[in-house]
């Protein structure tokens, strides 16, 4: 008896191994332990033994039932595993799609167009290909002049034509100012120009495709004061109430005179200390710089048709990569991560 009891327990683990199914599994089960299954039908051959053979083999008889009802017990879990893993819920909640957002390049370019048009400009956008005319000539810089090196310009390789010259990647939105004008053909402008500008570099605080916004306003009695209001203006909006700005003389070729704008630094408050008596590592003596201005020089007037004995106006042109990482909370420290495509950046904004 104890070689069958055995050779049932080979014989049954083979056969459940080979079950994929609860009913085929329940179905075997009852083909053993059920009133007529075969192991019942051998356990009750036990009391033709003689006595003292008994108990030992009736042990075994209880472990091997034990062992095959594990086994039954291991099967089951395994083929109810592959049923969870096939079942759907379908009142579970969807997974949320997730939700992108703007580029902050471009969250900045809308704040910074709202910004001046709520005081009368005008967004608008001059070619990113553009002749050398525009990028140099009608800004006072005449071919071969030492100005046009301050603006390293990536050249295509197209023939020159007469008078416009080259095509270039427009190194600054300034090429557009005197395309506003031809295009107006008469003050009042109020133009504000947001374009890409290109330049070979490539460090912590460049890239080669950039983007500036310029400001151009020509009128009658247009002087400093209007250009300064306008900068206080823009600080005020974009950096919030306690900033200040201030003009630091300097040259354009195409203003006269020029500056370049400072903002009161929005870590130290535009006092260059920190609180706790050391300089601050953010600013220079409480001052970072912002960009170019001027008022505009009258050949540029001139070029666009504009007679600069009646008019006159002021212009600037400022990077809004620069401008977007001076915004107090902006923890950028370089410019490149803003094109790198690493969402993990970029979902932070
Ligand atoms: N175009 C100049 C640059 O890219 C910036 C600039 C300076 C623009 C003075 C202006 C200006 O309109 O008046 O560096």
């Amino acid at each position: 008896m104890e070689q069958e009891l055995k050779k049932l327990r080979e014989e049954t683990d083979k056969r459940i191994e080979k079950i994929k199914d609860s009913a085929a599994l329940n179905k075997l089960y009852l083909n053993l332990f059920g009133a007529s299954g075969s192991f019942t039908k051998l356990l009750k051959t036990l009391k033709t033994l003689p006595a003292e053979k008994r108990p030992a083999v009736g042990k075994l008889a209880n472990e091997i039932k034990k062992q095959i009802e594990d086994k039954f017990s291991r099967q089951r879990s395994i083929i109810e595993k592959v049923k969870i893993d096939e079942w759907l819920d379908v009142t579970a909640p969807g997974l949320p799609p997730q939700i992108g957002h703007l580029h902050i390049v471009t969250q900045a370019i809308s704040e910074i167009s709202r910004i001046f048009e709520r005081v009368g400009f005008t967004r608008v956008r001059y070619p990113e290909v553009e002749y050398e005319w525009y990028a140099f000539e009608s800004l006072n810089m005449p071919a071969n002049h030492p100005a046009r090196d301050d603006f390293e310009t990536f050249f295509l390789d197209t023939p020159s034509i007469p008078k416009m010259g080259q095509l270039v990647l427009s190194p600054h939105t300034s090429s557009g100012q005197v395309r506003e004008m031809k295009r107006l053909k008469k003050p009042p402008i109020r133009m504000i120009n947001i374009a890409k500008c290109y330049r070979p570099n490539w460090d912590i605080s460049h890239t080669p495709m950039f983007h500036q916004f310029e400001g151009l306003v020509v009128d009658t009695g247009i002087n400093i004061t209007h250009l300064k209001g306008t900068m206080d203006y823009f600080a005020r909006e974009f950096f919030g109430k306690d900033r200040k700005t201030r003009l630091r003389p300097f040259h354009f070729q195409f203003t006269e005179p020029s500056f370049e704008v400072d903002i009161s630094c929005g870590v130290c408050l535009g006092k260059g200390k920190l609180t706790d008596g050391n300089n601050c590592r953010f600013c220079k003596d409480g001052w970072l710089e912002l960009g170019g201005s001027g008022m505009v020089h009258p050949n540029v007037l001139k070029m666009g048709n504009i007679d600069p004995v009646k008019y006159s106006g002021f212009a600037f042109g400022w990077g809004v990569e620069r401008t977007y990482m001076m915004k107090s909370g902006t923890k950028l420290d370089d410019i490149r991560l803003l094109y790198s495509n690493d969402i993990r950046f970029l979902e932070q904004f």
